[in-house]
């Protein structure tokens, strides 16, 4: 039986009034990818991202996320779906005034009824998963720490914990690395990649840094004004594709 896709992209188009910001998109991922999006600021990539986890609709063109056709269900089935979609961004999203646990918790809000969510910010629920998370990325020791006290590098990894909680069979990250330098830059990927790896979770990702696509995902998609220009192994990669994708648009 064949595999069916983790997202399916079917002659997709983006208009943003009289701009088109993605034209034409046919792209299929399948479980246990790792696919890096490349390309210039405004190529398109947070917008294909929003694409993938049903915040945006296409304007033309069909997105298929899990087998099922974001336009043609509820907005529960919606739900549902996302559900199994964990995105991480640049800006981490947190709530920065809150202590760590509740926005690692954040990650159970999609199972855990209202009544639930509200008790659990006066009383903590579920603090050992909470904690795990926290252990497995590195900062157990900030359970209960206020999250707006947190460096950028602390704060992704709260954004990944949160993930972890949530425990998606996708993880969508736009440009995670981004506002980090070097060493964080590194080990906020390698985190990433364990996900993948262990987790047996597919990973689509943008990042500027052709290092970190090469080194730690299986396949890149470069866009350059909206359209798909390569998609090829990192062993395919040559400098001429860099300097093409680089150089316009710029
Ligand atoms: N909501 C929006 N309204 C109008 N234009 C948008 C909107 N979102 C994105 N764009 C435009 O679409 C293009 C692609 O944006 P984006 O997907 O954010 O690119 P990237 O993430 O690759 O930098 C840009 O020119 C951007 O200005
Ligand atoms: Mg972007």
């Amino acid at each position: 039986m064949a595999t069916i896709p983790i997202f399916e992209l079917k002659q997709v188009s983006q208009q943003f009034g009289q701009f088109r910001a993605l034209t034409n998109l046919n792209l299929q991922i399948y479980p246990g990818e790792r696919v890096a999006l490349l390309g210039a600021s405004g190529a398109g990539k947070s917008t294909l991202i929003r694409l993938l986890n049903g915040m945006l609709f296409p304007s033309q063109g069909e997105v298929w996320v899990l087998g099922r056709n974001l336009a043609k269900i509820s907005p529960r089935q919606l739900r549902q779906v996302q559900r199994r979609l964990g995105t991480v961004y640049q800006q981490f999203n947190l709530v920065n005034n809150l202590r760590v646990i509740h926005n690692v918790n954040a990650g159970h809000l999609g199972r855990w009824s209202l009544m639930k969510a509200v008790v659990s910010l006066l009383f903590p629920q579920e603090v050992e998963t909470a904690l795990r998370a926290l252990t497995q990325v590195g900062i157990p020791e900030k359970l209960y720490a206020p999250t707006e006290s947190l460096s950028g590098g602390q704060q992704q990894r709260v954004a990944l914990a949160r993930v972890l909680v949530q425990n998606p069979e996708v993880i969508l990250a736009d440009e995670p690395i981004s506002n980090l330098d070097g060493q964080l830059s590194r080990e906020i990927m390698d985190l990433l990649k364990e996900m993948s790896e262990i987790g047996g979770k597919t990973l689509v990702t943008s990042l500027h840094s052709i290092e970190f696509a090469c080194s730690h995902c299986d396949r890149l998609v470069g866009l350059q004004r909206g359209q798909i220009v390569f998609d090829v192994p990192p062993a395919a990669l040559s400098q001429t594709m860099i300097d093409e994708l680089w150089g316009v648009g710029q």
